[in-house]
C-alpha cells in the first residue's frame, strides 16, 4: 500500500476528510499537503493514534498501521512505586486494582525496596518487578522502551518530592525515571510527603511544570500525616486512584469524548460541593470516646450522585465502614475539630452539604493514658459543646451559595427542624424522624424525609437512601440552573 492509500485509508477509518482534519486540527490544505508530500508528521500521527482506540481500533504511529482491539485485553498499568513511608500502601492499591480487573506491573525505585520487598509487590501484581535499568536479560526480554510502551496508563504512586523533582527536571537516572521520559501513555502522580515538604515552593514549582505537560495528579489529601505532623500530604485514598484512572482509561467511547467542544454536559458541571458524613468520636482517653450513631450510608449516597451528575465532590468523613465512592475526593477526619478545619480548608465551594452526625459534645481534657476502672467511682468527665460546623459556615463571611443541613429528631419533626435552619442559617434542612416505620434510620437502607427550605416543606416518602440522595441532587442542580439563568438575566438587564 503506498502512503496516498495509506491516508485515504486513514480518512475512512476516522470518519471522512471532515473529521480527520478536525481530529488534526488542520485545514483541507494541510491534509492536501500530507496527501502531496506523502508524509503525515510523527506529532499528528500520535494524535491519531491516541484517538484511535474511541473509534474502535489501534494505530501504531510510526508505521500507521491499524490493528483491531482485543476486547478481553485487561488495561496495562505500569506502577512506579518510589520510596516513601506509604510505599506500603502501594500494596492495597495493587489488589483493589487487580479487583478491578486492571494487570498491573510495577517498577520499584532502589528506595522504594527500603520500605517493601520486590517479593511481595510481584505476588500481587502476578508479573516480574523491574527496578534495574541496565539489566540485560531484561533488556532482552523486556526493553524500557517496551515496557513503557505496553502500559495504558503510568502510575506513580506513591510519589516522593524527589521523584517528582526529577520528573519535572527530565532526569532519567534509573528504570523509573527512563520510563517516566519514554512513555506516551497517560501519566498520573499521586504524591505522599512531609506536609512542609509539599508546601515547599521547590515542589509545588515542579508540580507546577509537571501540571503544564499535561501529567495529573490524585491527592495528596490533608489530615494526619505518618511523620506525625498534619496538613497536606497524605496519600490519596486507594478508592480514589482507582476512580481517577478508570475514569480516564474506561471512558465511554462516544462522540462527544473524541471532539471535546461536542461534551455533553451533565447538570451539575462545574459546580464545588463540599460534603461531611459519618459520625465525629470525640476520645475521652486512647481507648474510649464518645460518638452519635451513623453508618455515613446518606451522606455516601449523595456524594455518588452528586459526582455522577459532573459535580467537583470533597467528602469530609468521620470514621465508617465504607468505600470513597467514585469520583469523590475523601478526607478521613475524627473529631469534629478535625472536620472543622477540613472544612475551613475546602471551603471555596458553591454547596455544603452537613451530612454527618457530628458529636454534640466533646471531653474537656482528654487524659493520655486509658482510665483506669477502680472500686471507687467512676470517673468524672467534664464535658464541652464541639463547634457546631453547618452554623459556623451557614454564618460564615465567604458562606457558599447553597448550604444544606440534616436534622434527626424524635419529636416535633417540622418546628424543631424549622429551628434548626434559621438558627444555623442553612437554606434547606433534611429532616427525619430518628424512629421510622418502627426501624431505626441510623444503620437502615432507607430513609424517609422532611425537606424544608425558606418557604416552604415537603414530604418525600421512604425510599433507599440512594434515591434520596439522587432528589436531593435533582434540587440542587434546579436551585444551580436558575441560579444560572437569573445570572443571565440580570446580565441582561443591566
Ligand atoms: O444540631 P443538630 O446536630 O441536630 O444539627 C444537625 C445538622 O447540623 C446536621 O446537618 C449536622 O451535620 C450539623 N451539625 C454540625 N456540627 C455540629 C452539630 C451538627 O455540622 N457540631
Amino acid at each position: 500500500m503506498n502512503y496516498h492509500d495509506t491516508l485515504s485509508y486513514l480518512m475512512d477509518a476516522f470518519g471522512g476528510a471532515d473529521s480527520l482534519q478536525k481530529l488534526l486540527g488542520v485545514g483541507p490544505s494541510a491534509l492536501s499537503n500530507y496527501r502531496r508530500r506523502e508524509h503525515l508528521p510523527l506529532n499528528q500521527a500520535r494524535k491519531l493514534s491516541n484517538i484511535a482506540p474511541k473509534f474502535g481500533f489501534n494505530l501504531d504511529p510510526y508505521t500507521l498501521k491499524i490493528s483491531v482491539i482485543d476486547d478481553d485485553r485487561k488495561p496495562e498499568i505500569l506502577l512506579i512505586i518510589t520510596g516513601g513511608i506509604a510505599a506500603y500502601k502501594a500494596l492495597e492499591l495493587i489488589r483493589r486494582l487487580r479487583d478491578f480487573e486492571f494487570s498491573v506491573t510495577a517498577v520499584m525505585t532502589a528506595s522504594a525496596q527500603q520500605f517493601i520487598t520486590p517479593l511481595s509487590v510481584s505476588a500481587l501484581t502476578g508479573n516480574k518487578v523491574y527496578s534495574e535499568l541496565f539489566d540485560l536479560t531484561d533488556e532482552q526480554e523486556m526493553g524500557h522502551i517496551q515496557l513503557a510502551r505496553k502500559a495504558d496508563l503510568v502510575l506513580i504512586a506513591p510519589a516522593t518530592a524527589n521523584f517528582i523533582g526529577k520528573m519535572a527536571h527530565g532526569l532519567a537516572d534509573d528504570l523509573a525515571s527512563t520510563l517516566c521520559l519514554v512513555t506516551e501513555a497517560p501519566i498520573f502522580v499521586a504524591p505522599s510527603m512531609n506536609p512542609h515538604m509539599w508546601t515547599n515552593t521547590a515542589t509545588q514549582d515542579n508540580c507546577a511544570k509537571l501540571k503544564r505537560r499535561n501529567i495529573s495528579f490524585i491527592g495528596p489529601d490533608n489530615g494526619d500525616t505518618a511523620c506525625g505532623e498534619t496538613g497536606s500530604g497524605r496519600f490519596a485514598e486507594t478508592g480514589f486512584i482507582i476512580s481517577q484512572i478508570q475514569q480516564k482509561l474506561l471512558q465511554k467511547h462516544s462522540s462527544a469524548d473524541i471532539f471535546p467542544s461536542e461534551k455533553q454536559t451533565k447538570p451539575l458541571d462545574g459546580i464545588k460541593i463540599l460534603i461531611t458524613a459519618g459520625p465525629t468520636l470525640e476520645p475521652i482517653d486512647p481507648v474510649r470516646f464518645i460518638g452519635n450513631r451513623s453508618s455515613g450510608k446518606q451522606g455516601y449516597a449523595i456524594a455518588y450522585a452528586c459526582a455522577e451528575q459532573g459535580a467537583d465532590v470533597c467528602l469530609i468523613s468521620g470514621p465508617v465502614s465504607l468505600e470513597a465512592p467514585l469520583n469523590v475526593r475523601l478526607i478521613k477526619v475524627e473529631t469534629a475539630q478535625q472536620m472543622k478545619q477540613a472544612c475551613a480548608d475546602e471551603l471555596d465551594v458553591e454547596c455544603v452539604i452537613c451530612a454527618a452526625a457530628v458529636a454534640d459534645w466533646q471531653v474537656k481534657q482528654t487524659a493520655n493514658a486509658k482510665l483506669k476502672k477502680s472500686n471507687n467511682k467512676p470517673p468524672e468527665i467534664v464535658l464541652t459543646e464541639t463547634p457546631d460546623i453547618l452554623s459556623w459556615i451557614g454564618h460564615h463571611p465567604s458562606r457558599p451559595k447553597l448550604v444544606i443541613g440534616f436534622a434527626a429528631e424524635t419529636d416535633s419533626l417540622k418546628k424543631n427542624a424549622d429551628d434548626k435552619r434559621a438558627r444555623k442559617n442553612a437554606d434547606w434542612i433534611l429532616a427525619n424522624s430518628v424512629l421510622q416505620s418502627g426501624e431505626s434510620v441510623f444503620n437502615s437502607d432507607i430513609n424517609e424525609v422532611l425537606f424544608l427550605s425558606k418557604t416552604g416543606a415537603e414530604y418525600w416518602d421512604t425510599d433507599s437512601k440512594q434515591a434520596i440522595a439522587r432528589k436531593l441532587v435533582h434540587r440542587i442542580s434546579d436551585y444551580f440552573s436558575d441560579v444560572h439563568v437569573s445570572g443571565v438575566q440580570k446580565k441582561e438587564n443591566i
